[in-house]
């Protein structure tokens, strides 16, 4: 018998998990018949594989239906993170805006608004893909960003959208304008940087003065007397956000108090406060995650943001974009080729930066699976790279894998969030096909491009 290594499986339940596949002519359920097919690599030699699944679908069939580079996502998980999350926060009156620029696919905010969530938008596309996902949608939309154009601006107020998060005295006075222009009022609150310090990677973190985002807080009551003072605005609220990927949920307490006492203040100077938009920001576990954590972590969340607000008498407004998303998605890449310089193992993926960028930008870490196991494959240290004219082109570097050999397939983990909305054509790349899994069915929810779809609107 040989010796077998215990590799761990990285899972992500309820979305991404493994399953024993049989091949034909070993003992198979009537049921399963047929399924053998969708794992081609069981034909050489396997009575029995772990293949990693997106719900009840293998991925190798996916892949071999759509092609690869994939995005596959998960239905269950979404629904699953977003009823965590609500639930978290049962104890206050509250309503999820779910930041849209995490993954923006139509049938993606179709399935949360079917939940009854709300949505953060940060331009005019983002608020009008909101409305043709969902019609009555914009009474839950809030409207963030630090540089919203009047044409923006005019957009959101004649769809009636629930809340400006206003980030500076230029844009209040463009957003009464074009309020007056559109003889709508505009509802309206101001977002505040708190100064308060998130660990995170510096280029996603928000909330400290140096950063452009929101109005130094100690400078909000004399704005909020002068939105007071416009008739086309309508004094509604307090925002926050500090930042993403974030951890530690203390600054997100930190951020609350601070938030809580200018809420005060401003009640004592005789404005009407209903809503708190606390952001977005809760980190999920790149590195071995699982979904109990998850679960702790909102909680834990929810504690830190709902406890300096006790007594305050407030609607809550929350702006998850990540923690919804991310474990929900992966994308899948086929080994084109292995090389070796010099004995540094290379892996060269159908997937690159282009795909996914956020280990190139950030030097985020994303765990990286087979997608069908070999518990006897000797594991080794191996960059993975894509096919782009770069060094920084890597989904993972120096990472021990399972021995992988040319068109395997491999599951890159948590990509739902910040994977797809962050993709481009760089090397005229055509970007990959998206699909939605829930249970058995599967959607494609956005066909892969052509190279002809590149050059459309070049002249
Ligand atoms: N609200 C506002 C105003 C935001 O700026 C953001 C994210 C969110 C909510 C959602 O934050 P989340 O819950 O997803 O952390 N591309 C980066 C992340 C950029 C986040 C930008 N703002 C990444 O891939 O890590």
């Amino acid at each position: 018998m040989t010796a077998r290594m215990e590799s761990p499986r990285l899972e992500r339940p309820p979305g991404f998990v493994f399953r024993e596949l049989k091949r034909a002519g070993a003992r198979i359920p009537a049921s399963r018949k047929g399924r053998e097919k969708a794992c081609p690599e069981l034909v050489e030699g396997w009575d029995s594989r772990s293949v990693l699944h997106c719900e009840e679908i293998p991925l190798p069939r996916l892949a071999e239906q759509f092609g690869t580079p994939l995005y596959v996502y998960s239905a269950t998980a979404i629904r699953e993170c977003y009823r965590a999350f609500d639930a978290a926060f049962h104890e206050l009156p509250h309503t999820i805006c779910y930041s849209v620029k995490a993954n923006s696919n139509l049938s993606i905010l179709r399935l949360l608004a079917k939940l009854g969530c709300g949505f953060d938008v940060v331009s005019g596309g983002e608020l009008e893909r909101v409305l043709s996902a969902h019609r009555g949608a914009a009474k839950k939309v809030v409207f963030s960003g630090v540089g919203k154009t009047r044409a923006e601006l005019t957009a959101a107020l004649k769809a009636g959208i629930l809340l400006f998060n206003v980030e500076s005295e230029s844009e209040l006075a463009a957003l009464a304008e074009c309020a007056q222009a559109t003889r709508e009022s505009a509802p309206v609150a101001l977002r505040v940087n708190p100064d308060v310090a998130a660990k995170t990677h510096p280029y996603i973190s928000t909330g400290l003065h140096q950063h452009k985002f929101g109005i130094p807080i100690r400078d909000a009551r004399a704005l909020y007397a002068r939105a007071a003072s416009s008739k086309s605005l309508i004094v509604r609220g307090v925002s926050v956000h500090i930042g993403s990927q974030i951890i530690d949920v203390s600054p997100f307490g930190e951020a609350m108090a601070r938030v809580a006492e200018l809420v005060r203040a401003l009640r004592s100077d005789g404005y009407k406060i209903e809503f708190i938009d606390a952001g977005g920001g809760l980190g999920i576990a790149y590195e071995k995650a699982n979904a109990a954590e998850f679960s702790e972590s909102v909680v834990a969340y929810a504690r830190a943001i709902a406890e300096p607000l006790r007594d305050l008498n407030v609607h809550l407004l929350l702006e998850p974009g990540r923690s919804i998303l991310g474990p929900a998605g992966a994308l899948i890449t086929t080994v084109i080729y292995r090389k070796a310089n010099n004995g540094k193992q290379f892996v060269v993926v159908d997937a690159a930066m282009n795909d996914l960028i956020r280990p190139a930008l950030y030097g985020a870490y994303h765990e990286i699976e087979p997608v069908c196991l070999d518990d006897a494959a000797p594991r080794e240290v191996v960059d993975v790279v894509g096919p782009i004219c770069e060094t920084g082109d890597f989904l993972a570097r120096g990472r021990e894998l399972p021995r992988v050999k040319e068109g395997d397939l491999l599951a890159v983990l948590d990509a739902g969030a910040y994977g797809m909305v962050l993709s481009s054509n760089y090397n005229s790349r055509p970007r990959p096909a998206e699909v939605l899994v829930s249970r058995k069915s599967v959607k494609v929810i956005r066909r892969r491009e052509k190279i002809s779809d590149l050059m459309r609107n070049e002249v």
